[in-house]
């Protein structure tokens, strides 16, 4: 049985008296009225966030993460930040290849391989992201889009270090639309991506792995989503910057 994950990705929304105070009411609330054995909820604020986050969360079931990383160690890196920096702040978990960074910031599937190597070799955990865009889907290409990001971005990895990896299913034109994939859509990929995982890696290793799926989930649709066989909880955008509606998608675990 997998432990669902319900993880809020900010992305660049809320200051840090915002973001603090967000972190508190998901924390209490978490405490009261989620059940800790059936979901890990996660915070994932920008970096600059990340230590406050992690040091509100500690004690509590709530682990923080963060949104990227540097695929180097250390170094003449200006402006970058790496996993070791985020683990010693505290976080558990790194979200990479998000749909926003492969088009804003041109991250390939190659330079993901790469940034999860450096994650998994920090001990963190990676959410790798993949999902493709409206036009990929109503050309049909959306399963052979999804197998060369989980393929290209994560197949050089041992079954071990797989163990590490969350997936993040979402599709490009459900985040931010308000347009949420059909369950059905949604969990036709997933379905899709645990065969990749079982060809690849067999079927014990396939099934620990946990699939969220990501693109306009509310809490009206979540507990739909999650029921579903291969969706393991959410990768929450819009809905995860209100303590009320992040807190009640974890409760629909
Ligand atoms: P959304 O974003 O929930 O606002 O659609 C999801 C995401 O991009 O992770």
């Amino acid at each position: 049985m997998r432990k669902k994950i319900v993880a809020g990705n900010w992305k660049m929304n809320k200051n840090f008296e915002e973001g603090m105070a967000l972190t508190s009411e998901v924390v209490n609330m978490v405490k009261d009225e989620v059940s800790a054995d059936k979901v890990t909820v996660i915070l994932i604020p920008p970096f600059i966030h990340v230590h406050a986050v992690a040091a509100l969360a500690k004690g509590s079931p709530v682990l923080a993460g963060a949104q990227n990383c540097h695929q180097e160690v250390k170094g003449a890196y200006t402006g970058e930040v790496s996993a070791e920096m985020i683990k010693s702040c505290g976080a558990t978990h790194i979200i990479l290849g998000h749909s926003e960074r492969r088009m804003y910031n041109g991250e390939t599937n190659a330079l993901l391989a790469t940034k999860v190597n450096v994650v998994l070799a920090t001990g963190l955990t990676a959410i790798y992201c993949c999902g493709e865009t409206i036009e990929q889907r109503n050309a049909g290409k959306h399963f052979e889009v999804i197998e060369s990001q989980v393929k290209e971005g994560l197949f050089h990895l041992s079954a071990a270090q797989m163990k590490q990896v969350v997936i993040a299913y979402e599709p490009v034109w459900a985040i931010g639309t308000g347009v949420t994939a059909s369950t059905a859509q949604a969990q036709e990929v997933h379905a899709f991506i645990r065969k990749l995982l079982t060809d690849r890696y067999g079927k014990e290793t396939a099934e620990s792995i946990c699939i969220l799926y990501g693109g306009s989930v509310k809490p009206d649709n979540a507990a739909e989503l999650f029921s579903q066989q291969d969706i393991d909880g959410g990768l929450i955008g819009g809905a995860a910057l209100q303590s009320r509606s992040f807190v009640d998608i974890a409760k629909a675990c």
